[in-house]
């Protein structure tokens, strides 16, 4: 018994092998075991004979067996350790890396841009009530703008309406703080217009506003200069055209000339898309703050003057990033993200 199961524990190969040998051998049906089992049919003399060399036969499998088992053991993890091994010399898969969405990242430089100039980063709902999107702003009923073919509204009586301009903000910070008052609110905005090159119902806007004592319109040139030379370069061609909002007085827009067709109009003898042949591209509308606006907000107009302005982020965006068309910026195609 003791040879053949030396022999067989060896040559197992794997741990169920070398289990089938145990019990073969040890187990409670196993040889050794009805060998010990038929102990008591033995004289007294044969039997502490016997019972010792069983003993010694026992004792000597097991070791045997243990050995065994730790050497499968060593083997499986050898084995293990081989499969799982790691080249850490293989060339690895490049990971595709997103990035900010460039829109977002000439937000981020129009915020850093500010904040320099010490101004507050404020939010606000795009759900509006029609008296802070209008009526505050000094738009009167039945003016253009509150039309409902330009005015995405909620009910039929128009108080309630996506907004259609950031410039609620103003009302909104000025009711709830005293001068000086520095604040940017950028937000999507909504308008019925049609998509085109320029337009889309959809879109960001960036609202500034400042108010202290003594503000000037030079002091709205000066800003919004310092943050287009900043955006486009010292050299940027940009004009301040007179214009009129019910809520600033003097007010005026600011056109970057056309970056396409550099203020022709025409690119290859056609009108050129992306201005309209315009040459320029409006980028934002300001002014000085309506004295009647201030007084609305609980601001004495006698005391305290204010500009306010409002960009659109995507026509800037498109000046900065030199995309010809508003509606890349809202497609998500990967391939026309991937180049910025
Ligand atoms: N809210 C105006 C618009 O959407 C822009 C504007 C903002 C004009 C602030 C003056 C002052 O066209």
């Amino acid at each position: 018994i003791k040879a053949k199961a030396l022999a067989d524990l060896a040559a197992a190969a794997d741990m169920p092998a070398l289990d089938a040998v145990r019990v073969r051998v040890l187990g409670k049906k196993g040889e050794l075991t009805a060998v010990l089992k038929q102990m008591g049919k033995l004289s007294a003399e044969e039997r502490p004979v016997m019972g010792q060399m069983a003993n010694a036969v026992r004792a000597k499998l097991e070791e045997a067996l243990e050995k065994r088992r730790a050497a499968l053991d060593a083997a499986a993890l050898e084995a293990k350790l081989e499969a799982e091994a790691v080249d850490v010399t293989i060339p690895g898969k490049p990971v595709e890396m997103g990035h900010q969405h460039p829109m977002n990242r000439v937000l981020q430089e129009v915020k850093e841009i500010f904040i320099g100039m010490g101004y507050q980063i404020v939010d606000g709902p795009e759900i509006e009530e029609a008296a802070y999107n209008f009526t505050k702003l000094n738009i009167e009923e039945g003016h253009p703008s509150r039309d409902r073919s330009d005015t995405f509204y909620f009910d039929d009586d128009d108080s309630v309406l996506l907004r259609t301009q950031t410039s609620p903000m103003q009302i909104r910070v000025m009711e709830q703080q005293k001068p000086p008052i520095r604040m940017l609110a950028p937000g999507r905005v909504f308008r019925k217009d049609e998509a085109d090159a320029t337009h889309s119902p959809m879109f960001h806007q960036i609202e500034g506003l400042v108010v202290d004592e003594g503000i000037t319109m030079g002091d709205l040139k000066g800003a919004l200069e310092t943050l287009i030379k900043r955006l486009y370069g010292e050299d940027a061609v940009v004009r301040f055209r007179p214009h009129h909002f019910p809520f600033t007085e003097p007010s005026c827009e600011v056109d970057m000339q056309c970056f396409k067709c550099h203020g022709t109009g025409e690119t290859d003898g056609q009108v050129c898309s992306t201005c309209h042949g315009e040459g320029w591209i409006e980028l934002l509308g300001a002014g000085m703050v309506h004295p009647k606006v201030l007084e609305g907000c609980g601001i004495d107009p006698k005391k305290y003057s204010g500009f306010a302005f409002g960009i659109g982020l995507e026509r800037m965006a498109m000046g900065r990033l030199r995309i010809n068309d508003l509606r890349l910026i809202f497609d998500n195609d990967v391939r026309f993200l991937s180049q910025f």
